[in-house]
C-alpha cells in the first residue's frame, strides 16, 4: 500500500484569507477600560406569526485621546439568517451588501488589493453562532453597529422560544431589549427570563400581553447592571429567553396576504399513538469514559418515561452487534426493569460496526410491523447514537446510506444523534434526511445526558402519523413540505406557499393525519380579507412577514435537501437557494455581506499601522469567527506549529505544540540511512509581541535535503530553490511546474502546494498559507506534510521522525479541565502518564482554505513527556 502505517502531520494554522483576524491581545482590552464607552445596546425584537425579526445596535465613542478598537460582538441563533448589517462612523454610513459568495470574495480582495478594508460577513450553515467585527475610530469618533436577523420561532414542548444572548461586556448607559409580539390568534402566555437575572433584577423585566399583542422589556439602569455596589463590572452575561404560545380554538391557522399564504398546524387534546422505539446505540472503545455513563445515565430516564403502550428495544454495536431481545418488547414493569439492568451493565468494547447495529435495528422493527406484533396504528421510531465513524462491517458511509435507505423504505422517520466531534456528522445528516428523520449533536459536556433525555422528550409523543396537507395544485406555486411522517405533541407543522395567481385571495386545504384511534381529517378556508381583519390592530408590524417567512422555510427546506444531494440536482438546489437568498438578502452558505468603506481611506489598512493620530477612519477590520454550537472552528491557537501525530490503530490522534523563538531551526526529520533530513526555521508575527510567551511563530522556510544525493531544496512562502550540487533552479509560487530529475521529483500546485519525492520515494507536501497581504500581524507561512513515511529508515529521528515509528497510548481518567468544553485526561505513553486536553487541530490537505478539524490530544508544555529528550534537543544551527 502507499499509506504508511503511521501518518505524521506537521501543520500551521491558517490565517483566514477572506477575513482578517485579530490579534489575541485585542480581545482581552476592556473598551471601557481602553477608553472605548459603549453608550447604548438595544436589542429590538418584532414577532408576526412566529417570524421574528431582530435589530441590534450598538453604539460606542473613543473617549481616550489616540485610535482604538471597538468590537462589535453577538451570538446569533443558528437557526438565524442575517439580513443587514451596517456601521455608521462619524455620521457616514457604511451598509452591507448582499452577493454571492464567490463574488462577495473577489470584491474583497480587490478591496484589499486597493488598500482599502473591507468587511466581509458569511454564514456556515445553521451552525453559525458568533459574529465579531471590530473598527478602529479615531478619538472622540463614534461608531453605530446595526445588525438585523430574521428567524422562524419553532414550537417545542407547546411553546415558541426566542433565545438572545446577553453579553454587553461592560456597563452600558443606554441598555435596552424591547420584544413586541404579535400574533393573530392570540396570547395565551408570555414568560421571560434571563440565566443571569438576580432577584433585584426580575423586577426590571416588564412583560405585558393581551389578546393579540406581548411585550416584554428590559432596561437596567447603570446601577442595576453592575455585579456589586460600586462595581463596574457587568452582571448582564447570558442568556434571555422569552416563550410564548398561542390559542388553539381549531386544529390550524391559515394566514394569506399579499399573494403568499402561511399555515400553522397544531391540533392539542388529541391521544397519543403508542409507540415502537428501536434504540441502536454505540458502544465502541471511544465511547469509553463519560461519553457510555451518561448514556446509561439518559437510557435509565427514558425508560422512566416510556408508556406501557410502547414497545421497545436495544441494539448495542462496538465490532459486534448485541440485541437486548430478538424483538420488540412491550414496555410492562417488567420489562422495564429488566431493562434498567441491561442498560446499567452498558459497556464498551472494540471498533465501530453501524452498519450492523443500523441494520439489525431496522430488521427488527420490520419484523414486528410484518408480524403484526405491534398495533397498526402506532408510531415506529429509530434512535441512532454514535460518537465515531464506521469502521467494521460495511464502513463506506455512501452503501450504509443506500442499504439503509433501501432497508426503511421511509417507514420510520431516523433520528441520528452525534456524540461529540469524532462523528462524520454530514454523514449523519444525510442519512437522517433521507429517512424522514433528522440529526443532531450532543455535545460532550456535563449536560450530554440531559441533551439526549432533551432530544427523546421532542419524539416520545407522537400523536398524528403521515399529515398531508392538500393544497390546490393548479393554484400554487412554491409550496414547502407539505407531508410529515410524525406529528408530536407541543411542535408545529409550519407549511408556506405562493398563488400562481398573485390576485388569487382565498384557499382551501385538505388536512389528514392517523391518530391513536382514528383518521383526523378537516379542510380549512381561509381568505386574503379575514387574515386582514385579524391584523387590524396591528401598527408596528412588517408587513412582508409572509412572504420572508415562506423564503426563509423554502431556502431552509432546500438547503436540506441539498445536504443530500449529488449532480445536477445538487446545482439546481444551489442555484434555486442563491437566488432566492439574493432575492431576500439572507447570508446563507451561499451568500455573503460586504462592508466595503469608501476609497478615499486608504493605506491604513491594517490595525497595526495605525500611528498617525487624529486620521478619521484609519482602518475598518471585520473579523467573522463561524462556529458550530460549541466554539469548534472558532477555537484556534493562534501562531505556534501545530504537530499532529495520527494514531490510526486509536483512530485518534495526539497534537502538540512548539515554542520558539523567530529565527529558530527545528530538525523536524532526520534519517541517517536515507540521508533525507528536514529543518523548518520559524517566522514570527510582522510586529513582534512584547510579551515573548505569547509569541506566535510559524515556519518560514523549511530545507530538504539528502545528503548523499547532495541535493537541497529550500522552500520559503516565496520562492522554491533547488541546489544539485553546484547547480541551481529556482521557481517561484507563482509557477505551475513538474519537474523530474534522477533521485527528485518535484511538482508545484501554483500558489497552493508543492509535493516533493525523494530518492527512494519518501514524500512531502508543502502547504503555502498565504495570508491577507495587508495583514497587520500575520505573514505567509508553510505547512509540512509527510507522505510514505515508510520509506524512511527505523532510524530516523527528529521532532516528526521519531513518530514514523508505531506509537500508542492508552486515555483513562476523562475529567472536566480548566476548559468546560475541553475535558482533561491521564494518557499513558512510553510508560509515563501525562496530563492532556481534548482540543482540535486542523488538516489543511483536503480543504487548504478552511482545513479539516481533527480531534486530537494535545500534549502540553512543548510534548514534554512525548517527544524524547526536551523540545530544545531539536534546536539546530542552520537549515542544512
Ligand atoms: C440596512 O440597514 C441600513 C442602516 O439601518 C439601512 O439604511 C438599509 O436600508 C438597510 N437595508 C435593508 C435592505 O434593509
Ligand atoms: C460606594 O462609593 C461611595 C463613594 O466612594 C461610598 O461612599 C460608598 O460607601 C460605596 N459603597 C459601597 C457599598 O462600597
Ligand atoms: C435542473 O434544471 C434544469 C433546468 O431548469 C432542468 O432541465 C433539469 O431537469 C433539472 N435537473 C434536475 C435533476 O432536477
Amino acid at each position: 500500500t502507499t499509506t504508511s502505517f503511521l501518518t505524521v502531520l506537521l501543520l500551521l494554522q491558517e490565517a483566514d484569507l477572506v477575513i482578517a483576524s485579530l490579534p489575541k491581545e485585542a480581545h482581552l482590552l476592556l473598551p471601557v477600560v481602553n477608553g472605548i464607552e459603549i453608550y447604548s445596546m438595544k436589542i429590538d425584537s418584532k414577532v408576526t406569526s412566529r417570524f421574528a425579526r431582530n435589530v441590534i445596535t450598538s453604539r460606542a465613542v473613543n473617549r481616550g485621546n489616540v485610535h482604538k478598537e471597538v468590537f462589535f460582538d453577538v451570538e446569533l441563533p443558528k437557526t438565524a439568517f442575517i439580513t443587514n448589517f451596517s456601521m455608521t462612523i462619524d455620521g457616514v454610513t457604511y451598509p452591507g451588501y448582499i452577493k454571492e459568495k464567490e463574488a462577495a470574495k473577489q470584491e474583497y480582495e480587490k478591496a484589499v488589493s486597493k488598500g482599502q478594508t473591507a468587511g466581509l460577513v458569511k454564514a456556515s450553515g445553521r451552525k453559525t453562532e458568533k459574529f465579531t467585527v471590530s473598527v478602529n475610530i479615531a478619538a472622540a469618533s463614534k461608531v453605530t453597529f446595526e445588525l438585523t436577523y430574521e428567524e422562524l420561532l419553532k414550537r417545542q414542548f407547546g411553546k415558541y422560544e426566542m433565545f438572545i444572548k446577553v453579553k454587553p461586556k461592560q456597563l452600558v448607559k443606554d441598555f435596552e431589549i424591547d420584544i413586541s409580539i404579535f400574533e393573530p390568534q392570540g396570547i395565551t402566555e408570555l414568560e421571560a427570563e434571563g440565566t443571569f437575572i438576580t432577584n433585584d433584577l426580575q423586577n426590571v423585566i416588564k412583560k405585558t400581553f393581551s389578546d393579540k399583542k406581548g411585550h416584554i422589556s428590559f432596561k437596567p439602569t447603570l446601577d442595576q447592571q453592575r455585579t456589586c455596589a460600586n462595581c463596574s463590572q457587568s452582571l448582564l452575561d447570558g442568556d434571555f429567553t422569552v416563550k410564548y404560545d398561542v390559542k388553539r380554538t381549531t386544529p390550524d391557522n391559515l394566514q394569506i396576504v399579499n399573494g403568499y399564504f402561511v399555515h400553522f398546524f397544531a391540533p392539542t387534546n388529541l391521544p397519543q399513538l403508542p409507540k415502537n422505539i428501536i434504540f441502536v446505540i454505540d458502544i465502541s472503545g471511544s465511547m469509553s469514559g463519560r461519553e457510555i455513563e451518561q448514556t446509561r445515565e439518559a437510557l435509565l430516564k427514558i425508560l422512566d418515561d416510556i408508556r406501557d403502550d410502547d414497545f421497545f428495544n436495544f441494539i448495542l454495536f462496538g465490532s459486534d452487534v448485541h440485541t437486548w431481545k430478538e424483538k420488540l418488547i412491550k414496555a410492562t414493569p417488567e420489562n422495564l426493569d429488566e431493562a434498567r439492568k441491561f442498560v446499567r451493565g452498558i459497556d464498551t468494547e472494540g471498533m465501530t460496526n453501524l452498519y450492523g447495529g443500523m441494520m439489525k435495528g431496522i430488521e427488527i422493527l420490520n419484523a414486528a410491523h410484518e408480524e403484526k406484533f405491534v398495533p397498526k396504528r402506532s408510531a415506529s421510531i429509530i434512535i441512532m447514537l454514535t460518537d465515531g465513524q464506521p469502521n467494521v462491517g460495511i464502513s463506506n458511509t455512501e452503501d450504509i446510506r443506500t442499504h439503509v435507505k433501501k432497508a426503511i423504505e421511509g417507514k420510520y422517520p431516523l433520528y441520528n444523534l452525534g456524540f461529540g466531534y469524532g462523528v462524520d456528522y454530514g454523514f449523519l445528516e444525510k442519512m437522517a434526511l433521507e429517512n424522514k428523520g433528522l440529526a443532531r449533536r450532543i455535545y460532550p459536556d456535563s449536560d450530554s445526558a440531559l441533551q439526549l433525555q432533551g432530544f427523546y422528550d421532542e419524539v416520545s409523543n407522537p400523536m398524528l402519523m403521515d399529515v398531508e396537507l392538500h393544497y390546490p395544485e393548479n393554484e400554487i406555486s412554491g409550496l414547502t413540505k407539505n407531508s410529515f411522517k410524525h406529528f408530536y405533541d407541543g411542535s408545529e407543522i409550519v407549511v408556506a406557499g405562493r398563488f400562481a395567481d398573485i390576485n388569487q385571495n382565498s384557499l382551501t386545504v385538505d388536512v389528514k393525519g392517523e391518530g391513536a384511534n382514528d383518521v383526523l381529517s378537516f379542510t380549512t378556508q381561509q381568505d386574503a380579507e379575514q387574515t386582514a381583519k385579524a391584523f387590524q390592530e396591528q401598527e408596528y408590524i412588517f408587513g412582508d412577514y409572509i412572504e420572508r417567512l415562506w423564503a426563509y422555510l423554502t431556502i431552509e427546506q432546500l438547503l436540506e435537501k441539498r445536504t443530500a444531494a449529488t449532480g445536477e440536482e445538487k446545482e439546481n438546489l444551489t442555484a434555486e437557494v442563491l437566488d432566492l437568498s439574493l432575492k431576500y438578502k439572507f447570508v446563507t452558505p451561499l451568500t455573503s455581506m460586504v462592508v466595503t468603506k469608501p476609497e478615499d481611506y486608504d493605506n491604513q489598512a491594517g490595525i497595526a499601522d495605525k500611528t498617525t493620530e487624529g486620521t478619521l477612519v484609519p482602518s475598518i477590520t471585520l473579523n467573522l469567527c463561524i462556529t458550530k454550537q460549541t466554539p469548534v472552528i472558532c477555537f484556534t491557537v493562534d501562531g505556534d506549529p501545530h504537530f499532529i501525530i495520527s494514531v490510526p490503530q486509536k483512530e485518534d490522534a495526539i497534537c502538540f505544540n512548539i515554542n520558539e523563538k523567530p529565527g529558530d531551526v527545528l530538525s523536524l526529520i532526520n534519517d541517517p540511512v536515507t540521508g533525507i533530513t528536514v529543518n523548518g526555521e520559524l517566522i514570527g508575527d510582522k510586529r513582534a509581541n512584547s510579551d515573548a510567551n505569547s509569541q506566535n511563530t510559524y515556519f518560514g522556510k523549511l530545507g530538504i535535503a539528502n545528503k548523499y544525493l547532495n541535493l537541497k531544496v529550500t522552500v520559503t512562502s516565496e520562492k522554491i530553490t533547488i541546489q544539485n550540487g553546484n547547480e541551481k533552479t529556482a521557481f517561484t509560487w507563482l509557477d505551475s511546474v513538474t519537474l523530474q530529475q534522477e533521485g527528485l521529483t518535484l511538482i508545484i500546485n501554483k500558489e497552493k502546494n508543492l509535493v516533493l519525492s525523494m530518492g527512494d520515494g519518501a514524500s512531502f507536501v508543502i502547504v503555502l498559507h498565504q495570508v491577507w497581504k495587508k495583514h497587520p500581524l500575520h505573514q505567509d507561512f508553510l505547512g509540512l506534510y509527510t507522505l510514505k513515511s515508510h520509506k524512511l529508515s527505523e532510524q530516523t529521528h527528529g521532532l516528526l521522525g521519531q513518530f514514523f515509528h508505531p506509537i500508542d497510548f492508552t486515555i483513562l481518567e476523562i475529567h472536566p479541565g480548566s476548559d468546560p468544553k475541553k475535558p482533561d485526561a491521564t494518557m499513558i505513553i512510553k510508560n509515563k502518564e501525562l496530563t492532556v486536553t481534548r482540543g482540535w487541530q486542523k488538516d489543511y490537505r483536503k480543504d487548504p482554505k478552511h482545513g479539516i478539524d481533527i480531534p486530537c490530544w494535545f500534549v502540553h508544555n512543548n510534548g514534554a513527556g512525548l517527544v524524547d529528550g526536551v523540545h530544545t534537543d531539536y534546536l539546530v544551527s542552520s537549515l542544512f
